[in-house]
């Protein structure tokens, strides 16, 4: 778990940046694998900001996680060109299968979950991501497979 000095280091390291939340914000998540409720209050003394504000920034940015990220992160697409191919099904139907909702992580800790809005793959709607690699024109024994892989 993170330590009320280490985190005010990491801050303290950035202080001298022009702009430095985003910065911070980056450290603690690569530092932890997300961004402590605990820093929240720590970023804001320090910058000057409101809880508020700095909250306001880190959901603004989906790349932050409030809990760590499983093993492998699936992007599952929901813009339209997905959308219109089945995606918001085969997307509802991967989440009951997991267990899980948007931005959850399943239990044994193998799969996260978040939606992405656009891979460039329409052509071959439906997509998704797991970690770097793209999966295109699925259905659900592809993404049940990719899952399987993935340990989920
Ligand atoms: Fe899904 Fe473009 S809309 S990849």
């Amino acid at each position: 778990p993170a330590s009320i000095d280490e985190m005010r280091a990491i801050i303290e390291e950035h202080l001298g940046l022009e702009g430095p939340l985003l910065p911070i914000l980056h450290s603690l998540q690569d530092t932890y694998g997300c961004i402590p409720e605990d820093s929240v209050g720590l970023m804001a003394e320090a910058l000057n900001l409101t809880r508020a504000e700095v909250h306001g920034v880190i959901t603004f940015y989906h790349d932050f996680r409030k809990a760590p990220a499983g093993r492998h992160v699936v992007k599952i697409c929901r813009a339209e060109a997905c959308q219109s191919m089945g995606g918001a099904s085969l997307a509802e139907e991967t989440l009951t299968k997991l267990g899980i909702d948007w931005h959850g992580t399943t239990k044994n800790g193998a799969v996260t979950v978040e939606p992405v809005y656009c891979l460039g793959l329409c052509a071959c709607a439906p997509a998704m991501m797991v970690d770097k690699k793209v999966h295109g024109r699925l259905d659900r024994s592809r993404v049940d497979a990719i899952l399987a892989e993935a340990g989920a």
